[in-house]
């Protein structure tokens, strides 16, 4: 079975999982960690290189107080508990996003758990935390734009490359696939520059439901696709086809 390199998740349906429950929002996403936990475990067993999760977007920020900081605690709690996992199966954890928002102490065990999984190389845990794309590409036009400004590149020389090289992302590969969980078919201003070329599945199940069983099922579908980069299917079939090469 053909796998993703890079596997990139939207969490969704923490709060609507509560709420058939008649359970506070919070418990959801306390159930929603142990669905990470699993996924991660499942991740680094079938052999995926990149798993990049959505867990707090720019938006959450308007979230009520309790529920953000509740969030925030939760993170620091996972981070704690995960670590050995982590040391274990050699998974490397990496942050993207605006992280000068979050809270100093969330700041502080994430700086920790990177610097300590630094030299972990079977896998590569990316939290996308505090992320917005359209926040990630602004910042990155801004710093190209800087750039020219101090004379080290011209306009010219912004390219393709010189953008990705720019973004959040710039050491992993683009995502192969995007699972979003709870029925929503949106992209809610996840990686829309990474994505380009993404396959997408949508799941209807609650991310606090899913499990294994649905994993398996999402790579199953992806395995099946054709991916044909803007080339024609008969083009894919003979050429080694891959992205970014100046297929449109
Ligand atoms: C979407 O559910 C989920 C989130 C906004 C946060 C995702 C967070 C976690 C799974 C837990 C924390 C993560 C880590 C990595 C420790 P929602 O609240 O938007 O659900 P709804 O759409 O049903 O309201």
């Amino acid at each position: 079975m053909r796998i993703p390199r890079h596997l990139a998740i939207i969490m969704d349906g923490n709060g609507r999982w509560a709420e058939q429950r008649q359970l506070p929002r919070i418990a959801g996403h306390h159930r929603g960690v142990e669905t990470v936990q699993t996924v991660v475990k499942e991740c680094r067993a079938i052999g995926i290189s990149c798993l990049t999760l959505y867990a707090f977007s720019s938006e959450n920020w308007g979230r009520p107080e309790e529920e953000v900081n509740a969030l925030m605690g939760l993170l620091a709690e996972y981070l704690r508990s995960e670590l050995k996992t982590m040391m274990d199966r050699g998974i490397r954890l990496k942050v993207i996003g605006e992280t000068s928002r979050l809270p100093v102490e969330a700041r502080k065990v994430l700086d920790e758990t990177v610097a300590r999984t630094r030299d972990n190389h079977d896998m590569v845990l990316t939290l996308a935390l505090s992320y917005g794309a359209r926040n990630e590409l602004v910042r990155a036009a801004r710093y190209l734009a800087g750039e020219a400004l101090a004379g080290r590149m011209a306009p010219g020389d912004i390219n393709d490359r010189t953008v990705a090289a720019a973004l959040d992302t710039a050491d992993l590969p683009d995502p192969d696939l995007l699972i979003r969980t709870s029925g929503e078919m949106r992209i809610s201003n996840f990686l829309l520059w990474q994505l380009a070329y993404t396959e997408l599945y949508f799941s209807e199940v609650l991310w606090p439901d899913f499990d294994e069983r649905e994993l398996r099922r999402a790579l199953k579908e992806y395995s099946r696709r054709q991916r044909r980069f803007g080339l024609t299917g008969e083009q894919v079939r003979t050429d080694d086809c891959c992205p970014g090469e100046g297929h449109h």
